[in-house]
């Protein structure tokens, strides 16, 4: 795939394999960039033998020369942070070439027991949330009241607002969810020793971005989450509070749009979900199971078991016009192999019409039941396939009928998690 600045997508309810999709390409990149979420991603990158889950760091960090920002629409909890790049410090990769925009809002201790709290008291109407404290941190940013990188490495005046902070949260705590309220004196030892720590690592990511394209540098920005959780255009109210779509990148990277020049969609040859919310797709069956133990589908970050269904097209339809796609990478081809035949949805039937739109309101949508077209299986394991002329004639038509009713070019198809299993086209 031909690159200069590239964006990086979840077309799906996230999970697609975006890790793998960027830790191939990386290895022709300089920089990679996050731009939006938190922690409460997991990307799961392999090299030999080795797994490697990131959940903050960017999926370029295996690469000992590549740039690697966190950039200021992203929510980092710092004590996460350290321990991402601990772990990798021990496993022999370093991590001198992070850099963190000092703009970023700071995931506190009172984001992570406020998401814990609300959710617990939505009852059965939560959300389903990672409990990592992002909706109450990206809360906080909207409201004008949160610390970021650039308060936590100043310690006095960290100290300060994390105190008012605190004693703010604290009568929340108590007064709103009957909760324990935190030791401000505790936390605030505790944060600055991890602001002491980043202080290095803290520069003007847009800078760094905006310079590294300028220079004709090959960027990349990594996506978290996916289209369908975007706060705005996802399953309102039952979405993460960033925005994953490609526009999120220019906000969340500070850069403008005139310096993107390829969009793409990473999705998986069927669908999954994890947490609540609608999923027209979905398999309550035998085929669900299989697809969810073959396809290891537990999350990343939660090990949740994964709520799994058939390929939906409206929605890939859906995530290649509020994203502008100009390509789109299927991951786990090779879970599909053994079914006897594959459905794709084509469209929704709505109140007995055809609709092709994927609609706005919930209650539209939980009226809505997937129209499935039915196209033949494959039986052969094509993991070890290199090449997608090598793939069984279905396994091509598959993909080839995505390709047709979604109005947008597969680029690359995956068909198992390593590097090599990716197949170009
Ligand atoms: P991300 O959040 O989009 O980076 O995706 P995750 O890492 O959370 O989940 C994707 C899972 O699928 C990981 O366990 C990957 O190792 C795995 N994976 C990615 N691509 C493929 C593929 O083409 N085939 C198979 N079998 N597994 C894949
Ligand atoms: P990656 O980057 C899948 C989901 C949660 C929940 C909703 C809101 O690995 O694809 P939050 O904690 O963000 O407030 O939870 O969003 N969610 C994800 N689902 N992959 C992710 O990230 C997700 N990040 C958040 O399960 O339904
Ligand atoms: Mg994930």
């Amino acid at each position: 795939m031909q690159m200069a600045s590239l964006v990086v997508v979840g077309a799906q309810w996230g999970d697609e394999g975006k890790g793998k999709t960027i830790d191939l390409l990386a290895s022709r990149s300089q920089v990679v960039v996050r731009s939006q979420g938190g922690n409460n991603a997991g990307h799961t990158v392999i090299v030999g033998d080795e797994v490697y889950k990131l959940h903050l760091i960017p999926s370029g960090i295996l690469y000992p020369e590549t740039l690697c920002l966190i950039g200021n629409g992203v929510v980092v909890d710092p004590k996460v942070l350290l321990e991402e790049m601990d772990g990798l410090i021990a496993r022999g990769i370093g991590c001198r070439n992070l850099r963190i925009d000092p703009r970023a809002h700071v995931i506190m201790p009172y984001h992570i027991l406020l998401d814990n709290l609300s959710e617990r008291a939505r009852g059965k109407g939560d959300i389903g949330t990672t409990g990592r404290g992002i909706g109450p941190c990206y809360m906080d940013k909207a409201e004008r009241s949160g610390l970021r990188m650039c308060d936590l490495i100043d310690e006095a005046r960290f100290s300060e607002r994390a105190r008012a902070a605190i004693e703010a949260k604290n009568r929340v705590i108590t007064g709103v969810y009957g909760g324990e309220p935190l030791d401000a004196d505790a936390v605030i030892a505790e944060y600055t020793a991890y602001g002491r720590r980043l202080r290095e690592f803290v520069e003007d990511t847009s800078v760094l971005a905006y310079d590294a394209v300028k220079a004709g540098k090959s960027v990349l920005f990594e996506g978290a989450q996916g289209t369908l959780l975007d706060l705005d255009v996802g399953t309102y109210p039952y979405v993460t509070s960033s925005h994953p779509v490609s526009g999120g990148v220019c906000v969340g990277a500070g850069i403008g749009p005139t310096l993107i020049d390829e969009v793409l969609g990473v999705a998986k040859a069927y669908t999954t979900r994890v947490g609540k919310g609608p999923f027209p797709t979905e398999l309550f069956d035998e085929t669900g199971d299989l697809i969810r133990n073959r396809g290891h589908e537990f999350g990343t970050t939660t090990g949740r078991p994964r709520r799994t269904g058939w390929f939906d097209a409206v929605i890939a339809r859906f995530a290649v016009r509020v994203n502008g796609l100009t390509s789109i990478a299927i991951n786990k081809l090779d879970t599909m192999a053994g079914l006897p035949t594959i459905k794709i949805c084509d469209a929704y039937e709505l109140d007995g019409t055809r609709t092709e739109n994927f609609p706005a309101d919930l209650e539209t949508l939980g009226r809505c039941t997937p129209h499935y077209i039915e196209v033949p299986g494959f039986e052969e394991d094509i993991s070890g396939c290199t090449s997608f002329d090598a793939l069984p004639q279905a396994a091509k038509n598959y993909i080839e009928t995505i390709e047709r009713l979604i109005g947008c070019h597969v680029s690359m198809v995956g068909v198992g998690p390593a590097r090599s299993q990716m197949l170009d086209r």
